[in-house]
């Protein structure tokens, strides 16, 4: 007899955002002349870059003959790539070496992923409100306990992330062995500035704990104090996982590529105090797990680090951050409470008469058809607040500013 893992069961029957398109789709079943713009999902709407476009067509050139044709590539990834990642990271005064660097399919394929070399009784903290993938994964993996009256799981540390603190976490009272950071923050666009996540490095390195960062959201800071790596923080190598995507950079969320960083120096341990290297483990994982991504796509993605594919690429950042400005600045205007949008193409906003967040959702869709996010379905503190994204045209998102405005 075949069993299943019951942690499934303990989900909610749709992923977050697999439930807002639900809903979508349901509105433009019974509304289809509705002109809907979406501001929800982090999705880009502007073309990939031509550098980008370029290297690819070259790439699928080669694959059409024999004498360039390439079968499966390193696990890995290719060393082109990884070495123009590593270049990245020395502008950053990050040194690494190319085995610490492992390209993947996507920022929320090794978030997920990466509790399988991860010992089930962890502790696992996660901020709230939270990117839905590390809560779901915890939930999965059966580390999360279970759900208790209001929602939270009886197993994860909660890091509040309030309005009156910036949306920033304070470190948790009680020990926890693996955090999830997400910075630029995905929902709500807060950054942490140095002195705040050496807070956080200075806590996992005391508590020999493991910190998972996502830096999804690097290629949008804009402020100088805002480190782009958590390795910029002295001690970070020996407690910290980074998770990078070209998705948000470079227009990548169709395309898919990303990459994780896992130091040498990064030890977790056995239940016998044993040290482990993290990477080893990570290693065995990916060789066996997974292929590698694409040739073609890496190709693509090494060519955004070109002098031309870099120029190209800030174009493309700068446009979703005027659209973030444009979404804050209107916002401001009409009195509502705003974060993000400076170093983030995401603004989080209060809703303007402290709405649940899904009842706001429903009427902006129905009212004037433009989509965002509940934020609610980033956890219990997101609930009265939404999120708007700068990802859609320029000239949607005026449009869409428009229509709230109007609206409000
Ligand atoms: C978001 O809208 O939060 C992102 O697009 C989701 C993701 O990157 O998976």
């Amino acid at each position: 007899m075949a069993l299943i893992n019951e942690h499934y069961l303990e989900l909610s029957e749709n992923y977050f955002y697999t439930e807002m398109d639900k809903r979508i789709n349901a509105f433009c079943v019974t509304h289809p002349k509705s002109n809907l713009i979406l501001l929800g999902t982090g999705d880009v709407s502007q073309p990939l870059p031509m550098a980008v476009v370029d290297a690819m067509t070259e790439a699928v050139k080669e694959l059409s003959q024999k004498e360039t044709f390439r079968g499966y590539g390193p696990g890995q990834g290719y060393r082109f790539l990884i070495d123009k990642i590593i270049k990245d990271y020395q502008s950053h005064g990050v040194s690494l070496v190319a085995d610490e660097i492992f390209v993947s399919d996507g920022a929320k394929t090794d978030a997920a992923n990466i509790g399988h070399i991860l010992g089930r009784d962890n502790i696992i903290a996660i901020t709230d409100p939270v990117y839905p993938v590390y809560e779901n994964a915890t939930i999965m993996s059966g580390r999360a306990g279970h759900q208790t009256d209001n929602g939270k799981w009886s197993n994860i540390v909660y890091l509040n992330c309030l309005p009156e603190n910036g949306f920033k976490p304070q470190l948790p009272t009680e020990k926890v062995d693996v955090i999830y950071l997400c910075y630029p923050n995905n929902p709500t666009g807060a950054t942490l500035t140095r002195q705040e996540l050496k807070m956080w490095v200075d806590y996992a390195l005391q508590n020999h704990s493991l910190i998972i960062y996502d830096g999804a959201y690097e290629a949008y800071i804009t402020e100088k104090d805002v480190p782009h790596s958590i390795y910029e923080i002295k001690g970070a190598k020996k407690v910290a996982i980074e998770i990078r995507s070209f998705s948000k950079t470079a227009g990548f969320t169709g395309l898919r590529c990303s990459y994780t960083v896992v130091p040498q120096e990064l030890v977790a341990y056995t239940l016998d105090d044993e040290k482990v290297q993290l990477n080893k483990l990570w290693l065995r994982r990916q060789t066996t797990c997974f292929n590698g991504n694409s040739y073609i796509v890496q190709r693509g993605a090494e060519a955004i680090f070109s002098r031309e594919g870099k120029k190209q690429v800030n174009e493309k950042i700068q446009y979703y951050l005027t659209n973030a400005e444009i979404i804050r600045t209107e916002f401001q205007k009409l009195g509502l409470q705003v974060f993000g949008g400076v170093n983030s193409p995401y603004v989080w906003t209060k809703t303007p008469q402290g709405e649940n967040s899904w009842k706001f959702f429903q009427q902006m869709l129905s009212e004037i058809n433009v989509v965002t996010t509940p934020g609610i379905g980033f956890g219990q503190n997101g609930e009265g607040y939404s999120r708007f994204s700068g990802f859609n045209s320029r000239e949607n998102t005026l449009e869409a500013m428009d229509r709230i405005k109007h609206w409000l």
